[in-house]
């Protein structure tokens, strides 16, 4: 494992490593120590989350961080291209973070420097650490992933962290929902890659028929910024907002589960409610992205 670049590029075993690894971190079992080491952050779209917990994570395990947030500020104005750019940010750190609206600039990336690369997100490809960290809330809150039922709602032609998260929860027998309108269905390509992975796959267009009988619920934003024709968003943006009577009936175990930003798709009524369990959801971030630097920076075997 020298980058983290697609959740497809990482065996069951390995998953299961790192989350293994992660709650050793969690627990404070293990603190691998990276203070000899520099990680730069290059984020050409917008992020709270990532960066955030990219951040924290490295500096509470003693590292330093470098931020480049958008090509503003930087040579890139000039013209420099983006090989150039993150070959020179390459000579000051020891790992680089990357989130790009380019699907497959994170690939590209890792393919011209000599340090590893960490996609923090590309387009609406990939985004593998939300998934590792989705992996690791799911286990965490249900004690197992293979068995559970678990509904995904919302964008999933556009979602990033949608795609790589089915690819991630194929590796499990895991019964899997897809509920979201006609035109934001999740992309043929990718059921036809991992449909026989699952003993049920579905598509559904409303969360009435299964919510009850669900494990988990992965709400998605629906990604404005993705459409092409902005008229084409406004007749889905408000497909599915969850309510507290839309959850009336649910099982005492089920979990909603959001990579976050919000928008309006769950009502903030529902955060104080014993479902909720998006923002320990993002905190996990951190102990699963500290797994996957020490894992990159060798600090830890995989
Ligand atoms: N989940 C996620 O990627 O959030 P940010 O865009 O805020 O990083």
């Amino acid at each position: 494992m020298k980058h983290l670049i697609s959740i497809r590029d990482l065996s069951k075993e390995e998953i299961l490593k790192i989350l293994k690894l992660a709650k050793k971190i969690e627990s404070g079992e293990i603190k691998p120590d990276l203070s000899k080491y520099m990680m730069g952050i290059i984020f050409f779209e917008p992020s709270t989350r990532t960066r955030f917990s990219f951040e924290a994570a490295m500096k509470r395990l003693g590292g330093k961080v470098l931020v480049m947030s958008g090509a503003k500020g930087s040579s890139v104005e000039k013209g420099e291209s983006l090989a150039d750019t993150v070959t020179t940010i390459s000579q000051y750190c020891d790992i680089i973070v990357v989130r790009s609206s380019i699907e497959g600039a994170p690939r590209y990336i890792s393919e011209i420097v000599d340090i590893p690369v960490i996609n923090a997100g590309d387009g609406s490809n990939q985004h593998p650490t939300q998934t590792l960290l989705d992996l690791y809330s799911i286990e965490k809150t249900q004690g197992k992933i293979s068995g559970l039922k678990i509904g995904i709602v919302g964008d999933l032609k556009y979602g990033r962290a949608v795609h790589s998260l089915v690819y991630g929860l194929s590796h499990f027998s895991v019964e899997l929902y897809l509920i979201s309108p006609e035109q934001l269905r999740l992309p043929a390509y990718i059921i036809e890659d991992v449909k026989d992975n699952f003993p049920v796959i579905e598509e559904l267009s409303s969360v009435d028929s299964i919510i009850n009988q669900l494990d988990i619920m992965y709400v998605t934003r629906i990604q404005r910024e993705r459409f092409p024709d902005l008229e084409e968003y406004e007749k889905v943006k408000n497909s599915y907002i969850i309510s507290k009577d839309t959850l009336r009936d649910v099982k005492s175990n089920f979990k909603i589960l959001h990579p976050l930003p919000r928008v309006n798709e769950i009502e903030v009524s529902i955060d104080m409610t014993p479902f909720a369990y998006y923002f320990q959801q993002a905190k996990n971030g951190i102990y699963v992205r500290q797994a996957i630097l020490s894992i990159l920076l060798k600090e830890v075997e995989l």
